[in-house]
């Protein structure tokens, strides 16, 4: 079975149990300041997992791409990725534990046919804060998984969430296969026996964690689930390395080809190279070139570490060759495509940068090494700053010499030129949740008022959103607008605004199907980003757009708008961000 065939079939099997697909979203979060990727399928569906109506229904089902640069360094092994898909099924407050678990066994014993003697889970073994999950491990037994494969662990396995450090969590059921070719699966389950691969995970959501880290029942409980796709795609063809399927193959075959080496006994560093060129490519494809902030460094940090093992293998010049055959075989996701040219060029850009400073960075490091047993922070500063190193480079290139970093002290000195916090990414990207603070709630209802007064101040009406961006301190709102507005434009927008804010207009959220949003001339940004049936937010009768919220009651808690910079984003598109005082 290959991914395409494994998708369609996952998706097919819960909208025959009445789920609604929904749409693979981007990478990037909207709206969401505490987390830089998308990590997981629940990840845009918190807002509904708390209680928010989704206008598609209570049962959801889809292929979402995510991005985990939390277990970066362990790619170079067979299983892990920072860019993978997972498949996954959501009741919100619809079905519980006794449908999540006989879907997912009718899934892998009936669609998959997988036999059940190459089946075992896990279960929850109990704790403080929730107790034993035998409910669950009798379903199992009532299907047909003998006693002797259900293991029950603790929260350390077999617990999920919450995302952030607040929120919907639970215990879980997870899914194991037995890989191995060659010897049979034993009776007895053994959850430290490494050929029982994880496949699927079933989180019984049923907690909400809080600020002091109490687990408190949750109003609404629901099922979130997980499949990884590359995994299930390996097991399902009997491979026992990720790398040898069909979706990383034709990458692994043309570092094979430009390097003239062969993957047996360069496994590792071929790994590299293809996980990180293949997540590079999904996020500049989702509108993130490589920069020196946030998810624009991740991407700079991912080609960089690419090309530093590519000259490993001898390679340079690479990564716009080793990236075609990626747009092949994710021929299903039409944004790649459209953005080919200009994903590609990105990564020629970025080589040719790094180019200039890497062999020069190369020798100063060996010259700060030279008989030594540590770098200083500084020293790794200076190769950050000055010859573009990465920390995880340098660190690299220091385990290899059996060197230790002094990381903390780089940070310091990282933060102290401002050039980015280590609390801002590498904190960031590991999870988060879903911000829904006042405060952010506030700013997405402003950035609506904003759409609309620019196109009533600037008399176009066809100007629409191309980004936005809402942290708890200001919103950031990208539009199509082709020069910089006059500081009278800019006062007349701000004073259309301030205007609505004080006619106090209620916001009004109707759910309805896209073809009725459009009818009604509903605003919203990409057609193929929604489903069938979407939210429509009315602010009176000034605006309308497509949107998932949440969003205040009413435009009178907004308080003053304030425009503090309006500025080119890229060409034909300018930045305004503003504050609420
Ligand atoms: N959200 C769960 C996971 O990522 C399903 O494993």
């Amino acid at each position: 079975m290959n991914r395409k065939q494994l998708i369609k079939k996952y998706i097919e099997f819960f909208k025959s149990k009445d789920h609604k697909e929904i749409p693979n979203t981007s990478l990037i979060p909207e709206n969401d300041p505490t987390v830089l990727f998308t990590t997981a399928g629940m990840h845009p569906l918190v807002p509904y997992l708390l209680g928010q109506q989704h206008p598609q229904g209570k049962r959801l089902v889809n292929v979402q791409k995510c991005i985990r640069t939390g277990d970066i360094n362990e790619v170079g092994n067979t299983t892990h990725h920072t860019f993978f898909e997972m498949l996954g099924n959501w009741s919100l407050g619809d079905y519980f534990k006794k449908d999540a678990i006989k879907f997912s066994f009718e899934f892998l014993t009936k669609v998959l046919e997988i036999p059940i003697e190459k089946l075992a889970v896990t279960v929850f073994k109990g704790d403080k804060d929730a107790q034993k999950d035998e409910e669950s491990a009798k379903i199992w037994e009532s299907l047909g998984i003998p006693k002797q494969r259900i293991a029950f662990l603790g929260k350390e396995d077999n617990w999920w969430g919450p995302a952030g450090k607040t929120g919907p969590c639970g215990p879980d059921t997870e899914m194991f296969y037995w890989k191995s070719n060659n010897k049979p699966a034993p009776k007895e389950f053994n959850p430290e026996d490494k050929n029982w691969v994880e496949i699927w995970n079933d989180v019984l959501m049923q907690y909400n964690k809080d600020e002091i880290g109490n687990y408190n029942p949750a109003k609404q409980k629901n099922i979130d689930t997980g499949m990884g796709v590359e995994r299930t795609i390996a097991v399902l063809n009997n491979l026992e390395d990720n790398y040898l399927t069909e979706i990383w193959q034709p990458i692994i075959k043309q570092i094979e080809k430009k390097s003239k080496k062969s993957y047996k006994g360069n496994e590792k560093t071929m790994r590299i190279i293809a996980d990180h060129i293949k997540s590079a490519v999904f996020i500049i494809a989702d509108g993130i070139p490589p920069g020196n902030l946030e998810q624009g460094y991740i991407v700079r940090r991912l080609i960089r570490r690419a090309i530093r093992h590519g000259k490993n293998l001898g390679l340079t010049n690479f990564t716009k060759k080793i990236a075609k055959p990626i747009f092949k075989i994710y021929d299903d996701y039409k944004h790649l495509q459209k953005n080919k040219d200009k994903i590609l060029n990105e990564l020629e850009k970025e080589e040719e940068k790094f180019n200039q400073t890497i062999e020069q960075g190369i020798k100063i490091f060996n010259k700060l090494t030279k008989n030594k047993k540590s770098l200083s922070g500084k020293d790794a500063f200076l190769l950050y700053q000055s010859y573009g190193f990465p920390l995880e480079i340098t660190t690299e290139l220091a385990n290899e010499k059996s060197i230790k970093v002094n990381e903390k002290e780089f940070y310091k000195k990282q933060k102290i030129h401002q050039q980015l916090s280590k609390t801002a990414t590498e904190g960031k990207f590991k999870s988060g949740l879903v911000d829904n603070s006042e405060s952010t709630k506030k700013l997405h209802t402003a950035t609506h008022l904003l759409n609309q007064a620019l196109r009533e101040v600037l008399k176009k009406p066809d100007i629409f959103q191309k980004g936005s961006n809402i942290t708890a301190e200001r919103l950031r709102f990208d539009f199509n607008f082709d020069r910089k507005l006059t500081s009278e434009e800019k006062q007349a927008v701000e004073d259309l605004v301030n205007k609505k804010i004080q006619e106090k207009l209620p916001i009004i959220c109707e759910h309805k199907t896209f073809e009725e949003a459009k009818k009604e001339d509903a605003q919203g940004v990409f057609e193929d980003k929604y489903g069938a049936n979407v939210s429509v937010y009315s602010i009176g009768n000034f605006s309308k757009e497509i949107c998932a919220g949440p969003h205040v009651k009413n435009t009178s808690e907004l308080g003053t708008f304030k425009i503090k910079k309006e500025e080119s984003s890229s060409a034909g598109v300018r930045r305004i961000k503003a504050i609420l005082e």
